[in-house]
């Protein structure tokens, strides 16, 4: 009897400890730590018609809550995925404290106010989907620590500001889209820099000044939409070096009445579309 009691303890602490070795997660007072972050990030929600957020109560583990993925070993946040659900309110800064999110769906809601500068915590997010929202305020910095990034989309919001020059550093981003916002100054020329950029997305912007020279070295893009900004200048002649373009957006900008190359379709023989609406070409 005696025994048995001990070993039915033993069993059950060796178990724990087991269970904790190499899991940083114990040491952070893991699953603890995402559950009250995902709490505080449901806190930040005003509106919820849908009642989608009530799913999010103690009756079930978070990794069940609606919108939550966790990871199939350990209880773990992976993605966080809220799109369409009619949602207002703002996205809590504790979503930094999810730091192996991969994935933050929250597209086409109402999110207002700024995007939390902790984001930049998730250094294992590939996807960030923000778009069609009214978030405010410029884009963080910080994003630039998020070094696993693959898609920053946040079409369609109400940010201001430049672009900081650190999102040149984002080595594995393929897709940046910030059309329709209202962003000012230029793109920086560190974008020269993210030989993976497949899609640069700036279109119905303010963005001023001239088209930066260091584009040219974008040799995989294949869609760049600059267009109804207010860049100006000449385009620069490193733009017809990327030989990998299929959409050219640059219309509905005070550029200098300049000349396409007459051998354009030599130098992008992938181009299918041209926008070039109300520039004044000669
Ligand atoms: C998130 O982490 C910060 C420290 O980085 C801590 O102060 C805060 O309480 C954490 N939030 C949650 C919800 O665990
Ligand atoms: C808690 O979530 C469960 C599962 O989605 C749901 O059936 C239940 O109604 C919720 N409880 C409350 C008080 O909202
Ligand atoms: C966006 O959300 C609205 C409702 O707010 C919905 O009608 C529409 O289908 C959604 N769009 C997409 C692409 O999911
Ligand atoms: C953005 O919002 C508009 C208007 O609600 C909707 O028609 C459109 O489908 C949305 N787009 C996406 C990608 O959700
Ligand atoms: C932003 O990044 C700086 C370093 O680049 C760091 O010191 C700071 O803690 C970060 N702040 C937030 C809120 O992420
Ligand atoms: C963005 O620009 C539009 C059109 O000029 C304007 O109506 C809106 O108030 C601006 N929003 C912000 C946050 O600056
Ligand atoms: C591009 O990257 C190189 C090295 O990776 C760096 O030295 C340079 O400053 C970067 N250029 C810009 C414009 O950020
Ligand atoms: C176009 O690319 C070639 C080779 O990659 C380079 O030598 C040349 O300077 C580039 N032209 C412009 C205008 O950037």
């Amino acid at each position: 009897m005696e025994l048995g009691y001990f070993w039915s303890f033993f069993y059950f602490y060796a178990a724990i400890f087991f269970l904790c070795l190499g899991l940083t997660d114990c040491a952070l007072g893991g699953n603890e730590t995402y559950r009250l972050a995902l709490l505080e990030f449901k806190a930040g929600i005003t509106h919820d018609p849908l009642g989608v957020m009530s799913s999010w109560n103690d009756s079930m583990n978070f990794c069940q809550w609606q919108g939550v993925t966790c990871g199939r070993r350990h209880q773990r946040v992976i993605s966080l995925n809220l799109m369409s659900l009619q949602l207002a309110g703002s996205i809590s800064p504790h979503i930094g404290n999810l730091s192996f999110l991969r994935e933050l769906h929250l597209a086409n809601n109402s999110f207002s106010q700024e995007i939390p500068s902790e984001i930049g915590f998730l250094s294992r997010l590939q996807y960030l989907y923000l778009h069609n929202n009214s978030l405010g305020g410029t884009i963080p910095s910080n994003l630039s620590r998020c070094s696993n990034l693959i898609n920053l989309n946040v079409i369609n919001n109400q940010l201001v500001g430049e672009i900081p020059m650190e999102i040149g550093s984002l080595s594995k981003l393929r897709f940046s889209l910030a059309m329709r916002n209202n962003l000012t100054g230029t793109i920086p020329s560190s974008f020269g820099n993210l030989s993976f950029l497949e899609t640069l997305g700036a279109a119905q912007n303010y963005f001023s000044g001239s088209i930066p020279n260091a584009l040219g070295k974008l040799t995989t893009t294949k869609a760049l939409a600059l267009s109804s900004n207010t860049f100006s200048g000449t385009i620069p002649s490193s733009i017809f070096n990327l030989s990998s373009l299929k959409d050219l957006y640059l219309g509905d900008n005070p550029l200098h009445p300049g000349s396409l190359p007459s051998n354009l379709g030599i130098l992008l023989p992938n181009l299918r579309r041209l926008g070039m609406y109300k520039a004044q070409l000669i």
